[in-house]
């Protein structure tokens, strides 16, 4: 296990049931866990150990899916479910059980965000990253900014490249991220500083 701390976030090399009970100060956890698409050796079960210490850690948790994790993650916040937050791809489809799929939920579980919609729709564009199923930058944008607020700690347990990441430094959050990878930890070491040095060259 190691930790890089690049700026206002702090990303770990780990297990996420090792690293969590290391940390403090989280205000939410919005993650992409694996959900068996059988994309990558990772990506077989849906994992659930990881649940129980994110909600207590944060109050807010936010579970991605898609259409095939929709029901493992809404069985695995049980009676702490809140809502889901739907958002449609204006411009790109994947495979899903009753042919092509157009959209992502989040899954909201624990404490309540602030008051507002439910649904948003978004566009994919820009090159992804080298990662088996990374999430849309746009839709991680639109999310995080959905549902926390400018000061914030964000904790994604899942990091891969760390889309979340660089959505949280866009929009002047803290970001704590977990990845088990190294390959996949050094891409999103490597997008967070790009983030952050962009965001200097602005000012
Ligand atoms: C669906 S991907 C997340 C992709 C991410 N949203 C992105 O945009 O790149 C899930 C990630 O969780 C990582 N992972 C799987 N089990 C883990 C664990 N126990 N602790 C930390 N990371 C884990 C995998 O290596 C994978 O990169």
């Amino acid at each position: 296990m190691e930790s890089v701390t690049i700026g206002n976030a702090t990303l770990w090399l780990g297990d996420n049931r090792e690293v969590m009970p290391l940390l403090t100060g989280i205000d939410a956890v919005i993650t992409d866990p694996p959900y068996g698409c059988n994309k990558a050796e990772w990506d077989g079960n849906f994992p659930v150990e990881w649940y129980a210490p994110a909600r207590d850690k944060a109050g807010m948790v936010a579970i991605i899916t898609g259409s095939s994790g929709l029901k493992d993650s809404v069985r695995l916040v049980g009676e702490d479910f809140v809502d889901v937050i739907s958002a449609r791809n204006m411009n790109g489809m994947t495979r899903g059980p009753i042919g092509f799929g157009n959209w992502l939920a989040a899954v909201l579980a624990g404490k309540k965000p602030a008051q507002g919609p439910n649904a948003f729709d978004f566009c994919v564009s820009g090159d992804m990253p080298d990662h088996p199923s990374p999430k849309p930058y746009e839709y991680m944008h639109k999310l995080v900014a959905r549902l926390t607020k400018k000061g914030d700690t964000v904790l994604d347990c899942f990091m891969g490249s760390g889309t979340t990441g660089v959505a949280c430094m866009n929009l002047d959050r803290h970001f704590v991220g977990i990845e088990i990878e190294r390959k996949f930890f050094d891409i999103a070491c490597e997008r967070i500083a790009a983030a952050q040095q962009q965001l200097k060259l602005a000012l």
